[in-house]
């Protein structure tokens, strides 16, 4: 997962995404590119992040939505746990799981993680794009699935906290918070690509 060019490229190891109609070659090598105006994860690499999913990371994915993102990663991890509670988006990342073997789609609420906890690994990476009031909440339930020194990624989208407060004040009460219990390595405003989002990105240090 590079920024080449000024585009987010992903090697491509499987033959499918259906979300990319773009291929790219560079020395032998085939990529896809992602679109940061679909994926905060593409946003937060064309902001500068330092710290996306590594090839050999397991990540827990909250909010996998219809799978955008999900198709990308899955080219690269050797396994995708991908938590979404809606059937009708679930309908279509199972399509898509059906081609990339390194996705496990759950159904579930993330809310309840205890639910799916059974279903669940120690993962290296977790990445939360729910926009949901109690998202922060949401990301903070997770962590214990995240070995010490894993890499935790919160996509914050402030409107979805509150609508009138500005999104800076939003942005920097929940650093605020997350700073009290975890170390955060990086944070990114991800403007121009993504309205009034952010992404934080923690270590999981256990001793904090
Ligand atoms: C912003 S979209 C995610 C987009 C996706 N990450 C991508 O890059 O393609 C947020 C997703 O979170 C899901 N979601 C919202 N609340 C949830 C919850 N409590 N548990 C699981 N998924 C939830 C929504 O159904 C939606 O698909």
């Amino acid at each position: 997962m590079i920024v080449k060019k000024g585009k987010v490229l992903v090697e491509q190891r499987y033959p499918v995404n259906p979300f990319s109609s773009r291929q790219e070659r560079h020395k032998g090598t085939s990529y896809l590119v992602m679109d940061p105006k679909r994926s905060k994860l593409a946003a937060g690499l064309k902001t500068g992040l330092q710290h996306p999913p590594q090839e050999h990371d397991i990540v827990l994915y909250l909010g996998a939505s219809a799978g955008y993102t999900v198709s990308f990663l899955a080219q690269q991890t050797p396994l995708l746990l991908a938590v979404e509670f809606s059937p009708v988006m679930m309908q279509e990342l199972l399509f898509i799981a059906q081609e990339l073997p390194t996705i496990a789609p759950l159904l579930a609420d993330a809310r309840q993680p205890e639910q799916y906890e059974h279903r669940l690994c120690e993962a290296d990476y977790l990445f939360c794009d729910i926009s949901q009031r109690d998202q922060v909440d949401i990301f903070n339930k997770h962590l214990k699935y995240l070995r010490r020194g894993g890499i935790g990624a919160l996509a914050l989208k402030t409107r979805s906290i509150n609508a009138v407060t500005p999104p800076d004040i939003i942005f920097k009460k929940v650093l605020n918070t997350l700073q009290q219990r975890m170390e955060i390595v990086e944070h990114h405003r991800l403007e121009p690509y993504q309205k009034d989002h952010y992404l934080i990105i923690i270590r999981n240090d256990t001793t904090l």
